[in-house]
């Protein structure tokens, strides 16, 4: 069986989802359930017997260990953290407490465990950290995109906290010989995905009438995934990635933010039009920019098709046609994450009509 943390959450779900779907073995899912983690989107595999849900922290190293003791895993997949750049400014305490505190506690917990493996299964254990682009820092626009060989230049205290957990990993393995891979993947979008983040927020505002918040002049570029291609990605890198290596993730597909949100409006004008016949896109509303806001992520992912054989199945075309129609498919979802601290958070972020500028 394999260990997933942060299962409850946008990707970790998907993880799971797929997991269940393509492979015969049980997952141990242990998730603190913090704002972003939602039993519902896990609703796939309630009735699952291979799928075991644990409320818990990967902070609390004694639990860890005590759950690795009790299932025995062959690999643990952590996708735990704190994931939202703008909350990180407003607060980066339990960004520091969860992506570097956490990962330090779940990686000794883990060695912890390995050392008890007989020697077959010492070797074959894997602990695979999911990471992101953001730790290489920001690009110029005619910059290459990043290799797995760029520098660390994190500029925010997500991207930060990230950096350190990715440091961490490494000389786990460099210092105590414990077999991981570190997979660094772009931007996600798709079903599950938390509405505080860019697309979701665009489709719920767009559908609830309100304003699309765009941050300073729109041209921040980012580079766009289907989860469930990064989900694949991940599943490759456990089965035949080189211990101690990282991969790059990412789907080819650098978009500004302004394009992106057109591109939601245009979607939404096709499949549910405005009452009045007029376009989304009359929405849009430019707003302050985000405090060192990275200017352009780009992925080079050639190493995992090279090494791996691993290629995107989605083009952003098809992704995002998928992404907007689960949203209108799915209002309950919505109307569920749309709790009270969801509100106080969008009120937090976005009721500063002083910072707002022309539309
Ligand atoms: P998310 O915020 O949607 O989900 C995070 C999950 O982790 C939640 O279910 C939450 O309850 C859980 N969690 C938080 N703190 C925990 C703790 N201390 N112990 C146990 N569980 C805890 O995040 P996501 O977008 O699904 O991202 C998952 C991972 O992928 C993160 O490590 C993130 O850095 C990385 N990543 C995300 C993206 C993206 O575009 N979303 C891209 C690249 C990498
Ligand atoms: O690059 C990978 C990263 O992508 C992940 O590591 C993070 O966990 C994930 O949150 C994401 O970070 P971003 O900051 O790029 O994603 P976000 O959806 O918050 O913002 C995408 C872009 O859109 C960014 O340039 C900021 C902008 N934006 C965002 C919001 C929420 C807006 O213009 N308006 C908004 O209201």
């Amino acid at each position: 069986m394999i260990f997933v943390t942060g299962g409850a959450g946008f990707i970790g779900a998907n993880f799971v989802l797929d997991w269940l779907a393509a492979a015969d073995e049980p997952v141990v899912n242990i998730d603190k359930l913090t704002y972003a983690g939602n039993l519902e989107n896990l609703a796939g595999a309630q009735s699952d017997p291979r799928h075991i849900f644990v409320q818990a922290d990967i902070g609390d190293g004694g639990q860890m260990a005590q759950l690795l003791a009790q299932h025995r895993p062959r690999a643990v997949l952590n996708f735990a953290a704190e994931s939202h750049v703008d909350r990180s400014i407003h607060g980066p305490e339990d960004f520091i407490q969860t992506n570097v505190l956490g990962t330090f506690r779940l990686l000794e917990a883990v060695r912890g465990y390995w050392h008890t493996l007989e020697a077959r299964a010492k070797a074959d254990f894997r602990f695979l950290h999911v990471s992101t682009d953001e730790v290489y820092g920001t690009l110029a626009p005619s910059d290459p995109a990043f290799t797995e060989e760029h520098n660390y230049e994190p500029n925010s205290p997500y991207s930060a906290s990230k950096a350190a957990s990715d440091h961490l990993v490494r000389a786990w393995h460099h210092t105590y010989g414990l077999p991981v891979l570190t997979t660094n993947c772009s931007n996600n979008y798709g079903p599950l995905h938390f509405p505080e983040k860019l697309i979701p927020l665009m489709i719920v505002n767009a559908l609830a009438g309100k304003p699309l918040p765009v941050y300073g002049d729109g041209q921040q570029v980012r580079d766009w995934l289907y989860v469930r291609d990064h989900c694949s990605a991940i599943r490759r890198v456990l089965e035949a990635g080189k211990t101690g290596e990282t991969y790059n993730v990412g789907g080819w597909n650098e978009k500004a933010n302004i394009d992106i949100v057109k591109t939601i409006c245009a979607l939404l004008d096709e499949l549910r039009p405005r009452q009045d016949g007029k376009s989304y896109a009359e929405q849009i509303s430019y707003v302050s920019d985000r405090p060192g806001h990275d200017r352009r992520y780009a992925i080079d992912a050639r190493k995992l098709e090279r090494e791996l054989g691993w290629k995107p199945a989605e083009t952003f075309e098809t992704g995002i046609r998928k992404t907007v129609q689960w949203y209108l498919d799915n209002p309950q979802w919505v109307a569920n994450v749309q709790s009270g601290a969801y509100r106080e958070w969008v009120q937090k972020q976005y009721a500063q009509p002083e910072g707002q500028v022309a539309a």
